[in-house]
């Protein structure tokens, strides 16, 4: 800023900065540097946040908006990355929904009382977005101010809520949830109408407070066959997309194992399309046709020597050969015993990469 600006009101909406390069990158622009940031960047492989641990848990940190945005702050600081994404779990919305959980160390999101009846449909209350989760808007907001660069809000998309809604915690085959899906279509579909919803208000909210991008996490989804996806969820999620469309910040769909359900998942929306490492990405891009891609070296790489990392980061680049619409990240979040310098290495390589065409 040049001295002879006014600084701006403390409460001032700050001003948009699209020429970032990770919102350029977003919409398909060109970039003087490959734009890159972690899925889980915040969290557990950083020092400083085992620190906050120590005195809060995930639940009292989302609870706590100069702590919230502090941690949200720490890998922007320490790793130098492209963007940073607000600090909260995919579950925090549900207490805003009546659904009580708990966040189990080591184990993840824990629902005492599953979602498996028409009844349970009555459970749900409707989110509010200023009354469920109002420290968090204004962690929005404090980030906004203090950061550089853009800011990424993000839920759950509908079908990793479900699977623990349903399943009551983590699983590996959705057994329950699939079963809910094809023996009673009617909680099925109402319980997605719910989400939906749900996930409508709380990320239109997150904007509101000053989110220039937003993420859906599907993270479970991969374990769908393409006939599931499309009948049982598609219909669900073109509505999300769709009624996110008018925010004008760029939309992220991020699944992980969804080298089968690219197209569909391009089709139900998304201006930016997560890949895992399961698919190359230039055959990732082929997939998705006209959209900008994230992604996707194997976060597992980065538990061992530099020498992986870097080939397997130069062999994203070379797949991406340039291309505008390029934000490169892992296929999947950052794994709690990743060394940070590490991760800082590995942006500094990207960057150094240099310029799309
Ligand atoms: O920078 C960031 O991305 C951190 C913010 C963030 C968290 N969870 C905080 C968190 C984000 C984006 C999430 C998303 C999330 N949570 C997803 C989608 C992304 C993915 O990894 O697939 C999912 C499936 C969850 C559910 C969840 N919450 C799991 C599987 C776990 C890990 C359990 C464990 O202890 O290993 C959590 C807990 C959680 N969420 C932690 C953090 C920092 C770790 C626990 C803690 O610090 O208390």
């Amino acid at each position: 800023m040049s001295a002879a600006m006014p600084a701006p009101a403390p409460d001032a909406a700050p001003a948009p900065r699209p020429d970032a390069r990770f919102l350029r990158a977003a919409r398909g622009l060109p970039v003087d540097a490959t734009p890159v940031w972690f899925m889980r960047q915040a969290g557990r492989a950083l020092p400083e946040y085992r620190k906050v641990r120590e005195t809060a848990t995930l639940l009292e940190i989302t609870r706590d908006a100069a702590l919230c945005a502090e941690v949200t702050l720490q890998p922007v600081r320490r790793l130098g990355v492209d963007a940073a994404i607000l600090f909260a779990d995919i579950t925090t919305p549900l207490a805003g929904l009546g659904i009580e959980f708990d966040i189990k160390e080591g184990v993840g999101p824990v629902i005492e009382r599953p979602i498996r009846t028409a009844a349970d449909l009555d459970r749900f209350r409707p989110f509010e977005p200023e009354a469920a989760v109002a420290p968090l808007l204004d962690a929005i907001r404090i980030v906004r101010r203090e950061s550089a660069v853009p800011l990424i809000g993000f839920a759950g998309a509908p079908f990793t809520l479900a699977c623990y809604l349903v399943e009551g915690g983590p699983s590996r085959d959705f057994v329950n949830t699939k079963r809910l899906m094809h023996a009673q279509p009617d909680v099925w579909a109402g319980l997605l109408d719910i989400l939906v919803e749900a996930t409508l208000r709380y990320l239109r909210a997150q904007v509101a407070a000053g989110a220039e991008a937003v993420q859906l996490f599907d993270s479970w989804v991969g374990g769908l066959s393409p006939l599931d996806y499309e009948r049982r969820l598609m219909p669900w999620m073109t509505r999300l997309f769709d009624g996110l469309a008018g925010l004008g910040v760029p939309r992220t769909h991020f699944g992980v194992g969804t080298a089968g359900l690219l197209s569909l998942q391009a089709a139900a929306g998304g201006d930016v399309i997560g890949l895992d490492w399961r698919i190359a990405l230039s055959e990732g891009r082929r997939i998705v046709g006209d959209r900008a891609v994230q992604g996707n070296l194997d976060p597992v790489l980065l538990l061992g020597p530099w020498s992986g990392v870097e080939e397997g980061a130069r062999w994203v680049l070379e797949q991406n050969d340039r291309r505008p619409g390029h934000i490169f990240n892992l296929g999947h979040g950052v794994l709690p015993s990743t060394d940070p310098d590490q991760l800082a290495r590995l942006v500094d390589l990207v960057h150094d990469h240099g310029a799309s065409r």
